[in-house]
């Protein structure tokens, strides 16, 4: 088969919403785009523009690549595509939780995918994807879009997408240190209270209702969550005054995105007065920080054409 030069636009993502751990994943207006050429031959080349640059490997190593080379041995055509010319224009926040590695992953396979004609499926490259990252709540909406509640089943994700009927913006607030997620993961207890879960098992289910309905009656009791915020307070300084400043200046809801150390609040309007009140209750901690207002990306990853 000849491989075709392509263009692959990916969102971000910000997994949980609160209460949905590990399970709910919403893909968001910030967007990092991949250019892919593959090569018969062995020439090996990796371009990093905007977030990562010079952070990001430019070698084997990155994990653009390394998932390229999965669809390439997936589909049988490893030994034929040896060599690679890879251009990354990256916006997603590095590190941050808004599903940078995803959105690297997602767009590896999907470019890698589409420059052979798209052999695979798009449930193919969630399985991969989520082979990759270990979980499937960033990496659905990455490749779906909308919002996504996925489980695992035998190793097999499952993802059910759709858009909420519900308008709102999320006001994402950047704070200018990274986070791995492996860390945010290690402070959390193996097990948890019945009345803990079960709080979660009501917000999650309340959110979801709320969101399909496009009734906002209820968001307000959806984010309230036991399973993980409070665990990972210690390492995100100020994260409850953030909270606390979003709902003052008038957000309807706010948490931790993913594993953190973003904090996105859910509004209706006035989201500059939302960011900047929680730009200022993080500075009250020492924390530098910026803040984006997003909205809820329809596409998930796309071709684009050039
Ligand atoms: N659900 C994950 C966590 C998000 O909270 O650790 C990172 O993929």
């Amino acid at each position: 088969m000849e491989a075709k030069k392509v263009k692959i636009r990916v969102p971000g993502t910000s997994a949980n919403l609160g209460a949905g751990f590990d399970t709910l994943g919403i893909s968001c207006s910030c967007y990092n785009e991949l250019e892919l050429e593959l090569y018969k031959n062995s020439d090996f080349q990796i371009e990093v523009y905007g977030e990562g640059a010079g952070i990001i490997p430019q070698t084997s190593q990155n994990i653009v690549y390394k998932s390229i080379l999965q669809v390439l041995e997936k589909v049988g055509a490893a030994d034929t595509y040896k060599g690679a010319h890879i251009v990354m224009h990256n916006s997603v926040p590095l590190s941050r939780g808004l599903g940078s590695s995803a959105a690297a992953i997602v767009g590896g396979l999907k470019a890698a995918n589409e420059a052979l004609g798209a052999p695979l499926s798009q449930q193919d490259l969630l399985q991969l994807a989520t082979d990759i990252e270990g979980h499937p709540d960033n990496v659905a909406p990455a490749l779906f879009g909308g919002m996504t509640i996925s489980v695992v089943r035998d190793g097999c994700p499952k993802t059910f997408c759709f858009m909420p009927r519900l308008n709102f913006k999320m006001v994402v607030a950047v704070p200018d240190f990274y986070l791995p997620t492996k860390a945010a993961r290690e402070v959390l207890p193996d097990m948890v209270s019945r009345a803990d879960a079960i709080t979660n098992i009501g917000s999650t289910a309340m959110l979801i209702a709320t969101l399909m309905k496009g009734s906002p009656k209820f968001l307000a009791e959806s984010f309230e969550d036991r399973l993980h915020q409070q665990y990972r307070a210690e390492l995100i300084p100020g994260m409850r005054d953030v909270f606390a400043a979003a709902k003052e200046a008038g957000a309807m809801g706010a948490f931790l995105s993913g594993a953190g150390p973003c904090l996105i609040a859910i509004t209706s309007g006035n989201e500059d007065k939302v960011g900047k009140a929680m730009q200022q209750a993080f500075s009250g901690h020492e924390v530098n920080s910026s803040y984006m207002v997003l909205s809820v990306d329809r596409d998930g990853a796309t071709l684009l054409d050039d």
